[in-house]
């Protein structure tokens, strides 16, 4: 009806689509995420939902990690830094195969499941299962009362809105400053010292900024995405903790411009996907200035000497990946544990634009369900 359409357009705030919307919501949402629970100058994190929970987690032998779709990927870049940060191993396991294994899980053992939707429903069978072999259930949601949120022993909400777009985005950014101050506040007073802590926050503490000056680039992200347009695979590569970010971008634009893409590590890239490459190959590599950077720099040369198309997303004030591409999207210097919160924009405005460009309905893509509540 006509009341219902107008009701949308005000929702969408100005924007397009709910998914422009979301991707320039992130860093307001980035703000709320961490309001209240991040102090920067006292170097401290406060997390409600697990305080009186956070002893026995920082005991854990081992940690799981549970998800589905973009979520696994946030789960990714949890391992990251919690192995890193807090020193505990971690596994992530896609919560279908997790629960179909006859998984080995113990009392001894934490299990975290994320879940933007709180409904997902290999997600939740992947809870319960964990529950009954004895772990600890953490839960990570978005939707507050959903039914992964009321079925984990304690959890953190990341607090991102209603997110509408099926392909997720704030939710995704939401979802990784939670765990990045869950492996801050289980690092605190056993593997790193106050001062890292306050170092590693106040970098957090900037990224909301950060990628604000990242998002002022959305028109020349748009005259990347014409070039893109056309291409029938893409290759997205990266290495540490923008690995998980290769295969978030890659799956962005599968999931709405209907183009074939793959995230693989830049280094994996020799045992097997080097064959696709050729001219029709886009390949959008991310080469920020970390301490995986000159490799990375190597991995472009021989892309480029099978004349594959680079794209990078390199650190400001990179001068050296200009004698190797022209098509660079740049971002603000920031230490490696929090580039996923900037380097994930770039690519979400440039499946955006692909997506519009080719003239895909980017808020509702074919085959795809914002919840999976099936098997
Ligand atoms: C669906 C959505 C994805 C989402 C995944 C997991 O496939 O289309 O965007 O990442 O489910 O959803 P969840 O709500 O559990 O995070």
């Amino acid at each position: 009806t006509e009341l219902d359409f107008s009701l949308e357009k005000i929702e969408k705030g100005g924007f397009e689509h709910f998914m422009l919307k979301e991707i320039f919501e992130q860093p307001e949402v980035m703000r709320d995420v961490m309001r209240g629970r991040v102090r920067v100058e006292e170097g401290l994190v406060h997390l409600g939902g697990i305080h009186d929970y956070l002893d026995r987690l920082k005991q854990a032998k081992r940690i799981v990690i549970c998800a589905c779709g973009t979520s696994w990927h946030a789960g990714l870049i949890g391992e990251y830094l919690i192995e890193e940060f807090a020193r505990i191993p971690v596994e992530v396991d896609y919560a279908s195969e997790f629960r179909y294994r006859n998984p080995i899980v113990s009392s001894d053992d934490v299990v975290i499941v994320i879940s933007q939707s709180g409904e997902t429903a290999d997600t939740l069978a992947a809870l319960r299962l964990a529950k009954e072999k004895g772990a600890m259930v953490m839960g990570i949601c978005n939707v507050v009362g959903s039914t992964i949120a009321r079925e984990t022993l304690c959890g953190m909400y990341t607090h991102a809105g209603p997110e509408v777009g099926v392909a997720s985005t704030k939710a995704f950014t939401a979802q990784v400053i939670v765990l990045f101050m869950l492996a801050i506040a289980m690092s605190k007073g056993r593997t790193i010292s106050h001062e890292e802590i306050r170092l590693n926050l106040r970098e957090l503490a900037e990224v909301p900024d950060k990628v604000a000056r990242i998002l002022e680039q959305n028109d020349a992200i748009k005259e990347m995405a014409v070039k893109l347009k056309d291409a029938r695979n893409a290759l997205y590569l990266g290495r540490g903790y923008n690995f998980p970010v290769a295969l978030e971008g890659a799956l962005k634009l599968k999931e709405i411009s209907y183009i074939h893409a793959e995230g693989y590590p830049a280094a994996e890239m020799k045992h097997g996907p080097i064959a696709l490459i050729d001219e029709d190959m886009p390949v959008i590599v991310i080469a920020t200035r970390d301490n995986t950077y000159a490799k990375i720099l190597s991995n472009i040369e021989e892309v480029r000497s099978r004349k594959g198309r680079v794209i990078a997303i390199a650190s400001e004030g990179d001068r050296e990946i200009e004698r190797l591409t022209k098509d660079v999207i740049y971002i603000p210097q920031a230490s490696a544990a929090v580039l996923p919160l900037l380097t994930v924009i770039p690519l979400q405005l440039l499946s955006y634009h692909v997506a519009t460009l080719r003239g895909c309905n980017v808020d509702r893509p074919r085959n795809l369900a914002k919840s999976v509540t099936v098997e």
